[in-house]
Order: C-alpha cells, then sequence, then structure tokens
C-alpha cells in the first residue's frame, strides 16, 4: 500500500459467515475496481497461528491481545509473512479456523486488531471481508453487504477447495459440516462483534449463485450507492 488514507475513501464492506464466498467475491470486486482489499479473517487466523506457535492458550485473552501488538505482519505479492515466514498455506487449516474463531471472541484481542484493520483504508478505495467490517470496523462503508450461503453448500464448497489445496486426503466431510455449524454457532453467540447480518447490510445469498453473478450483485449495489 502506497499512499497514506483520506478518511473518505469508499469502504464495501462484504461480511458474512464462513466459507460463504466472500473472499473470492470481495477480491474480484477489488480487482474490478482497482480498490485494495483486506481479508480481515486472515488477520484473526494469523494470530492463531503464531499463539499455536509459542504454545499459548487460544484463551489467553492478555497474552494474546499483547501478541497482536508484537507480531509482525506482512501481504506482499499474494504472500503472507508471520514474522518473516510465508504462512499464506498454513493458516488456510482447519485447526487454524477454528483458532482464529476462538481467539475472535475475545473483546481485547479484537480491539487489538482494530486499528491494523483500518490502515488498509487506502486511495482509491477498499473491499473488506470479514464479520463486523460494516458494524464495527468501518461503519461508514457505502456499501454493506452480509454475503451467505446455506452450511450444506459451505461445507461443500470448503471440501473442494481443501481437495484443490491438495489438503484433501485428512478431511471428513461431515466434520467439516459439523466444523462450519459450530463456528457458525461459536461466532453467532459471542458477545463481541457476533456475526450478524446488521441493520444497514443487504443480503446476497450465494447458495445458487456463480460467482460471476454475485460479483456483478455487489459492483451493482455499489454503482447505485455513488
Ligand atoms: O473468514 P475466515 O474463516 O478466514 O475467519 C476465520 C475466523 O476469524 C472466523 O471463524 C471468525 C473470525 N473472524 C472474526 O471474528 N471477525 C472478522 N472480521 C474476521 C474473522
Amino acid at each position: 500500500m502506497t499512499h497514506p488514507t483520506p478518511a473518505s475513501s469508499p469502504v464495501i464492506a462484504i461480511d458474512g459467515p464462513s466459507a460463504s464466498g466472500k473472499g473470492t467475491v470481495a477480491q474480484l470486486v477489488a480487482r474490478e475496481l482497482g480498490f485494495h482489499y483486506l481479508d480481515s479473517g486472515a488477520l484473526y487466523r494469523l494470530l492463531a497461528l503464531a499463539a499455536l506457535k509459542r504454545g499459548m492458550a487460544l484463551d489467553d485473552e492478555n497474552g494474546v491481545s499483547e501478541l497482536a501488538e508484537k507480531v509482525a505482519i506482512r501481504f506482499e505479492n499474494g504472500e503472507i509473512l508471520l514474522d518473516g515466514e510465508t504462512v499464506t498455506e498454513a493458516i488456510r487449516t482447519e485447526a487454524c479456523g477454528n483458532g482464529a474463531s476462538k481467539i475472535a471472541a475475545l473483546p481485547a484481542v479484537r480491539a487489538a486488531l482494530l486499528d491494523l484493520q483500518r490502515s488498509f483504508r487506502q486511495a482509491p478505495g477498499l473491499v473488506a471481508d470479514g464479520r463486523d467490517m460494516g458494524s464495527v470496523v468501518f461503519p461508514d462503508a457505502v456499501v454493506k453487504v452480509f454475503l451467505t450461503a446455506s452450511a450444506e453448500i459451505r461445507a461443500e464448497r470448503r471440501v473442494k477447495q481443501l481437495m484443490e489445496k491438495g489438503m484433501g486426503d485428512s478431511i471428513s466431510p461431515l466434520q467439516i459440516l459439523q466444523d462450519i455449524r459450530s463456528r457458525d454457532e461459536r461466532d453467532s453467540a459471542r458477545s463481541v462483534a457476533p456475526l450478524q447480518q446488521c441493520a444497514d447490510a443487504s443480503l446476497l445469498d450465494t447458495s445458487a449463485l456463480s460467482i460471476d453473478a454475485a460479483v456483478a450483485a455487489v459492483l451493482e449495489r455499489y454503482r447505485a450507492a455513488c
């Protein structure tokens, strides 16, 4: 990222549950508009990985939030680096996803990641995906989309994604569906920034939509809002 941010750079907030396709859609929308992209889930995953590597308990709120200030996180040429080590693939494991969901329930951890997330707001604009982009991190986002799909469809997509990454050997589709359901439950039930469609977000259910159709729908909402 190059220039300091005018606070007015537009933000498109795309929130939704795990494996809804929001990351893919958000990246394609960002590419289409020439905007920056923030994968906020990756930050929670990075922090969970850093905590796991240090053998920390994932409910150690003080320890994990302090760790957020210490770790060096870099996004470079499509790769993600943690303390100088490339962890682009490592953070995508189910263990990291579940760990991320656990630390994401801790208020001090969410607070510790707030400024870092906001620093991604750079000209000419930002597409941010996560759970609380529209509700907490960028409440003045010009467009807020709650992008979802049924748990079964999301589990199917996750299985396909893991197979494509060569991580298919050890997976159980039923386990993936159960993980998605319990992660939805934990993300929705937590007291801070729970996963929910905020009042000013519009719903986009992608259960029966292609990626292209979902991208077109977000772009249409953005253009209508400008
Ligand atoms: O989007 P993801 O599956 O990579 O996110 C991993 C976990 O991080 C998810 O279970 C919930 C949490 N998360 C969050 O609480 N808030 C965000 N803005 C993004 C992710």
